[in-house]
């Protein structure tokens, strides 16, 4: 039924033409409670909303007369080559969208030639997301109370050929998404916890979420913590979730081979900052020593420019990437990492900059700067 819904949605809707066109037809596509469990923020949803204004208060700077008649999106991540730098964010439960899931993701993610960063809270298994494509991928964690199961998750995904791993920071309890209290958001059993943790969406028990990752989650992480995830992995560590100069030097200064500057799309803490306005105060604690990316808002290949231009390496999308999965499946997720990409090649035309490298901060004005 979903399918058949799907597939009469996809016709009588009008082709989208941006990423936020997926948005709208997300919400006529899902039930409403999983609607909401995407699309909601924290509390007032202030910085929801801010990911995204925090943005359109930034104007490029176009340079005219170079030549552009070759552009070249393409990069690497940690030594990895991707097509454009627009990754896969980690995000839960993406069988609410499709029946395929993170499959599905998967699959598109390496049609774009992008690396997809596979949530912990994944509705398919390590192994599964693995032999569904052969592509790039990293694996998000976190550090659990029980810290045998962070560890063999990760050993999971070591095994099977995970590239690098995300530990999210920002979650030490979950922030108050208050739809998803309204609507009694899903039932997590907590057996689950010896394997990958998999969000049982057929249960309606109203048993939350939120009550689920309060129980595991370990509040009491320090930094010192970081170098016991360095002691049992070889995958090079990327810590997400900085917003402030101070932890930014207290990662790299960890050892962290890669920061994220998330708010975790706005999910936990309402009044963080919007990512992008606190994206070079850390690229400057960071002084080059490690990539820096970024998360957050990302819904225009003119945002992608403006983050590369503030000094990002990458940026990663989330909710973007689950509304194409819910409107189209596999198609979907392609067609909103196509229209990105596309997107930035246009905006990197029309501002003189033929490749990711001729970004510069001089192509963008923030209104704090000097004139
Ligand atoms: C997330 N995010 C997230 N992050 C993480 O580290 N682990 C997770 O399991 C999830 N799950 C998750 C679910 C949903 C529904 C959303 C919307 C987000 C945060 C995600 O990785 C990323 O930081 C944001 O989604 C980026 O913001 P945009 O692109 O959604 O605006």
């Amino acid at each position: 039924l979903a399918h058949a819904t799907q597939a009469l949605l996809a016709k009588i809707s009008s082709d989208p033409v941006k990423v936020e066109d997926f948005k709208e037809l997300a919400k006529l596509a899902l039930p409403k409670v999983y609607y909401d469990f995407y699309a909601g923020g924290a509390e007032d949803e202030h910085t929801l909303r801010d990911n995204i204004q925090a943005f359109q208060r930034i104007t490029i700077r176009p340079r005219v007369l170079v030549d552009v008649s070759q552009i070249d999106t393409s990069t690497t991540i940690l030594g990895y080559p991707i097509s454009s730098p627009i990754l896969v964010a980690p995000t839960a439960a993406h069988k609410l969208a499709f029946p395929e899931g993170e499959l599905a993701t998967a699959r598109a993610a390496a049609a774009a030639k992008t690396i997809m960063v596979l949530s912990f809270s994944s509705t398919f298994s390590i192994e599964e997301v693995a032999s569904s494509c052969n592509a790039v991928r990293f694996f998000q964690l976190y550090i659990f109370k029980r810290r045998d199961v962070s560890r063999q998750l990760l050993q999971r995904a070591e095994r099977y050929g995970y590239k690098a791993v995300v530990l999210t920071v920002d979650s030490p309890r979950l922030g108050r998404r208050e739809h998803d209290i309204k609507n009694k958001m899903i039932a997590v059993p907590e057996k689950n916890l010896e394997g990958l943790i998999t969000i049982d969406v057929t249960s309606d028990q109203g048993s939350q979420f939120e009550s689920f990752a309060n129980k595991t989650l370990d509040a009491s992480l320090r930094w010192e913590d970081i170098q016991w995830l360095k002691s049992i992995t070889t995958l090079p560590i990327l810590i997400k979730g900085i917003l402030t100069h101070e932890d930014a030097t207290k990662a790299v200064e960890a050892g962290v081979d890669g920061i994220i500057v998330s708010n975790h799309g706005a999910r936990q803490l309402d009044f963080a900052p919007a990512t992008v306005t606190v994206l070079e105060e850390v690229v400057h604690a960071v002084k080059g020593k490690v990539p820096v990316l970024l998360d957050g808002g990302v819904r225009r290949g003119t945002d992608v420019f403006k983050a590369l231009a503030l000094g990002a390496q990458a940026v990663l999308i989330g909710r973007p990437v689950l509304y194409g999965l819910a409107a189209k499946g596999e198609e979907g997720v392609r067609t909103v990492l196509e229209m990105l990409k596309n997107e930035l090649e246009t905006s990197m035309a029309l501002s003189g900059c033929p490749s990711i490298k001729d970004i510069s901060r001089s192509h963008v004005r923030m209104q704090c700067d000097k004139l």
